[in-house]
């Protein structure tokens, strides 16, 4: 399966810095904490519903004592964790929330609103690149949340010289699965890649195996069915 999609300035760092300028601008004059990606589908709510479902039904375990590690890829105004943080404070679990972004002005603009809005909260925001800061990628996490991020990743077509020239989207898939211990859960939403090309995505060449899809609504238009966007869970199987 060749999957490949244009460039577009949504694949650009630059792009993403003017924007979360803008919305920290905004957020300091208005108040206003910004975009919500695919909320029209009602993304953010459905995916944590589904995690804090899955906790409820113990087919994920929360570490007990042990604060249980959640991880943002590409977090933007951070939106995804704080809805995240509510839901399980509401189910007591004892969390630790990391949003990464290789945006600075992202990070910034989530960590003021983390300070201003859940400051008793335990809510950490780092600038790490995932296609290049490969420190960060010693750190293991038990859920890991991706809202829009590989969407944008793949609209870079710039070849990495550190993976011989590859794209983005061709090494994603490996650089998330070091952040992934047997027990981990990674949850991905998408607006530009149909299930089936997500999953073949995410599953070539590395260990992980899809667990589980949200349903999302369906349309049918010229005898073929689809939804505006997907979603779909991985766990890394046994080497
Ligand atoms: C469509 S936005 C989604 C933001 C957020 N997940 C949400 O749902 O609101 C894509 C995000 O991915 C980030 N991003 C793109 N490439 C990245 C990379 N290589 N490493 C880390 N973050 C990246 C952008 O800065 C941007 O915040």
């Amino acid at each position: 399966m060749d999957i490949r999609l244009n460039s577009s300035k949504l694949g650009t760092k630059e792009y993403w810095d003017k924007f979360y300028k803008t919305e920290h601008q905004n957020f300091r004059d208005h108040d206003d904490t910004g975009e919500c990606w695919f909320d029209d589908s009602g993304a953010e709510d459905r995916m944590v519903q589904f995690i804090a479902e899955k906790i409820e039904e113990q087919a994920i375990t929360t570490n007990g004592n042990a604060p249980f590690k959640v991880l943002d890829l590409g977090t933007g105004n951070g939106h995804l964790l704080f809805a995240l943080g509510d839901e399980l404070e509401e189910l007591d679990v004892n969390a630790e929330y990391t949003g990464i972004d290789y945006s600075a002005d992202s990070v910034q603009f989530a960590h003021h609103i983390a300070q201003e809005k859940y400051s008793l909260r335990q809510f950490t925001f780092q600038r790490v690149d995932l296609l290049s800061d490969d420190a960060f990628l010693s750190e293991k996490f038990d859920i890991l949340l991706d809202k829009g991020t590989l969407d944008a990743i793949a609209l870079n077509q710039e070849p990495l010289p550190q993976f011989d020239g590859r794209i983005g989207m061709q090494v994603y898939s490996s650089q998330i699965e070091k952040l992934m211990h047997s027990d981990s859960i990674f949850l991905i939403t998408s607006c530009n890649f149909t299930e089936e090309e997500l999953t073949h995505l995410v599953t070539s060449g590395t260990l992980l195996e899809k667990w589980d899809r949200i349903e999302f609504p369906s349309f049918e238009f010229g005898g073929a069915k689809g939804s505006t966007v997907c979603s779909v869970a991985f766990r890394k199987g046994r080497e």
